[in-house]
């Protein structure tokens, strides 16, 4: 049967997980030092490795050689947890109707003890769905836990879960996982499945899942059904719903030229391409956001989800604008973003705030304005003389011109 590739790949071992160090680190010292806690609580973005780490833990408690931090993945315990089905590590769905039973059934259920194994482990997802009963039993438990239960309680929404749960549990957040560390895992990924893609579809992949490995193995499971065994960067983006950097660029470069005309063009483009301009928006708003970090940060950073090369073009196009320039324009894109979300004239919208943006470059910063009247009144003269605009409009044509 297909089992798409993200639950196909889900780690089995700490090693395998990628991000999220300090949660193995602490996990690994507490396992090889005995010191299991009673309760734990993952939170943190959607597809982050909560679950996973959650199975992983039940797999090192209760292998057969274990405790351990290297689970034997061959006994009877180990293969189970991956089945996800074994007696003694109970997953519990507190979302589903049938979560709320067993949440209810769980006072009765902690008292006995394990089947088979070392810990009877109780892994609750969506866990700030609990309902007040169920947190009560669980708090009850908690205060006096026998000794083989453990708890792992995943959730998304961790201030959700009452203070008193959280404060007899240890608490773990899971961090969104860096850009470059999910493109070698799908590259790897890939090899496996023999998939032919290259560095820039990969990029685009891990772009779209903002962090999260399982958006980013949904999206790559998505291209190959669309593309089959030799992805392509161009049909990925479409498929996606991601634009070029190419295509953004077009932006910049008529905000730089500020040619109006030619962003009305632009729109009529993507009109005709049949590309969604909802899509458009929300990636030129990325656009900025990154045009603006690569003018703070420079280029090479990890603040910003692209590939080397990429970053360094982000870099050279940020140098033509000023800090304050690109915070406006990512402003605006916002809040266009947001307007286009209720807008029954996406077309309209995006052209009108299109020309904003140039309009917005004309602006003087507020600084430079009230320098330039203090000046004119006779105040005190301005600590910098005014800088003229940039960006420059290039100069016209001059071909008509006679040579020099
Ligand atoms: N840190 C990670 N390292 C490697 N793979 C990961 C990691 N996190 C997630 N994945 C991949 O994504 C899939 C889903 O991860 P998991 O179920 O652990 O997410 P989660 O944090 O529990 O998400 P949710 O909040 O939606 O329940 C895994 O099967 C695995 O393929
Ligand atoms: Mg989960
Ligand atoms: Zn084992």
């Amino acid at each position: 049967m297909y089992q798409v590739i993200a639950r196909k790949y889900r780690p089995q071992s700490f090693a395998e997980l990628i991000g999220q160090e300090h949660v193995r680190t602490t996990l690994e010292n507490a396992i090889a030092q005995k010191r299991i806690a009673h309760g734990y609580i993952f939170s943190g973005q959607r597809g982050t490795g909560k679950t996973t780490v959650a199975r992983i833990l039940a797999r090192c408690l209760n292998c057969i050689e274990g405790p351990t931090t290297k689970p034997c993945g061959k006994c009877a315990s180990c293969l189970e947890v991956t089945a996800g089905n074994t007696v003694d590590v109970i997953e519990i769905d507190a979302a589903s109707n049938r979560g709320i039973n067993e949440m209810r059934e769980l006072r009765e259920n902690v008292r006995y003890r394990p089947a088979r194994d070392r810990y009877k482990i109780f892994i609750v997802d969506e866990a700030h769905q609990i309902t007040n009963e169920a947190f009560n039993a669980l708090l009850k438990t908690l205060e006096e836990p026998p000794e083989w239960v453990v708890f792992v309680l995943c959730t998304t929404e961790v201030h959700k879960i009452p203070t008193t749960i959280a404060s007899r549990c240890q608490q773990f957040s899971f961090r969104s996982v860096d850009f470059a560390e999910v493109v070698e895992r799908m590259e790897w990924i890939c090899k496996q499945e023999g998939i032919e893609a290259d560095p820039e579809v990969l990029s685009v992949l891990a772009q779209m899942g903002e962090g999260s490995v399982r958006d980013s193995l949904s999206a790559l499971d998505q291209a190959i059904a669309c593309c089959g065994v030799k992805l392509n960067a161009q049909e990925v983006r479409g498929l996606l719903g991601m634009f070029s950097l190419d295509s953004l660029s077009e932006v910049t470069q008529a905000l730089a030229a500020q040619d109006s005309r030619r962003m009305l063009d632009l729109v009529m483009e993507l009109e005709r391409n049949g590309r969604n301009l909802q899509h458009f928006c929300r990636e030129l708003a990325r656009y900025f956001r990154n045009l603006l970090v690569a003018k703070v940060a420079g280029p090479n950073t990890r603040l910003i989800a692209a590939s080397g090369p990429e970053q360094e073009r982000l870099a050279e196009i940020a140098a033509g604008y000023s800090e304050e320039d690109l915070t406006r324009y990512l402003q605006l894109t916002l809040d266009l973003f947001k307007d286009l979300q209720f807008s029954l004239q996406p077309r309209l919208h995006l052209e009108i705030g299109l020309l904003r943006l140039i309009q917005a470059g004309k602006l003087l910063p507020i600084e430079e304005a009230l320098a330039n009247l203090g000046s004119q009144g006779g105040g005190p003269a301005p600590s910098k003389p005014p800088q003229p605009r940039k960006p420059v409009p290039p100069a016209p044509a001059t071909s008509h011109q006679p040579p020099a």
